[in-house]
């Protein structure tokens, strides 16, 4: 394989047109996600259109074993990564105390935990060859504490941080870490996260207008890019920054209530 890129959730959304902007430089792809139906399917469009290889690997992130068997896996098959990106993800909005455990567990091992595994797993050849690129999918919501989806804003802060502190480790290497974070964006996730009936959703972004920041920024090496963000959402989240915290939480509870 060549110019290989492993892109998590590549079944729907952000991730799947991040897919399709790859094969369309004409890079090989590893994909993952539950649905294999339709990962088989961008499969079988990306190779007919662009003569690309993709490999398919349907895994449950949920699993705590699922990143190791995705390393096992590609090492297998003898492919070398040039690009990670960590994209799988959901939310759901919910009192924190009233939020299922077993609900709290899976967002916190998909968003977070399979991130930071396959990140752990497939660093040492990139700083092996002093070459790749990964890139973190998180969120706005990595950018302040968020009542109503409290274990989402953490997991997604979680990956934020995890991202730059790599940009520092990784400084004298040939390798970038990009932290990724996309504006409301018209994917399957609102409805999967209970969230469509919020502000925050009235007005959103393509998901290729958002994957095709992400993919530039990465390209780039940034280490901090948004997504689909207007200037007057990005002023919105400075200001927010700079008001009195007690303030600031009740005005980002607000815009996760339904409308
Ligand atoms: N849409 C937004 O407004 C928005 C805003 C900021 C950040 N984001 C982030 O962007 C990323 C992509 O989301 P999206 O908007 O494209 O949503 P989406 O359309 O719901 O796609 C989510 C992807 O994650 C995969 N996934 C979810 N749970 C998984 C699990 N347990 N194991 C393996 N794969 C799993 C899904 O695949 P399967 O269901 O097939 O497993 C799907 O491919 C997420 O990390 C999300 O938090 C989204």
């Amino acid at each position: 394989m060549q110019n290989t890129a492993l892109i998590t959730g590549a079944s729907s959304g952000i991730g799947r047109e991040l897919a399709r902007l790859h094969a369309e430089k004409g890079g090989d792809l590893v994909l993952v996600a539950r649905r294999a139906d339709r990962l088989d399917e961008l499969k079988t469009e990306l190779e007919n259109a662009h003569g690309v290889s993709v490999l398919v690997l349907a895994e449950d992130f949920a699993e705590p074993a699922a990143a190791e068997r995705i390393f096992t896996r590609v090492a297998g098959e003898g492919i070398d990564l040039d690009v990670l990106i960590n994209n799988a993800g959901f939310g759901a909005r919910s009192l924190f105390h009233e939020q299922d455990w077993n609900e709290v567990q899976a967002m916190i091992q998909v968003n977070a935990v399979a991130l930071a595994a396959l990140t752990h797993l497939f660093l040492p050849g990139f700083v092996a060859r002093n070459r790749g690129r990964i890139m973190n999918v998180t969120s706005t919501a990595a950018l302040q504490p968020g009542p109503l989806q409290a274990i989402y804003f953490a997991s997604k802060a979680f990956g934020a941080y995890l991202s730059n502190a790599l940009v520092e480790e990784l400084r004298d290497t040939g390798i970038s870490v990009t932290n990724f974070m996309p504006t409301g964006t018209a994917t399957e996730f609102a409805a999967i996260s209970g969230m469509a009936d919020t502000r925050l959703f009235r007005n959103t972004a393509s998901p290729r207008r958002v994957a095709e920041d992400g993919y530039e920024a990465m390209m780039r090496g940034d280490m901090d890019a948004f997504g689909g963000m207007r200037p007057v959402r990005r002023f919105q989240y400075w200001l927010v920054s700079k008001l009195p915290k007690r303030t600031m939480l009740r005005i980002v509870r607000q815009a996760q209530e339904a409308e």
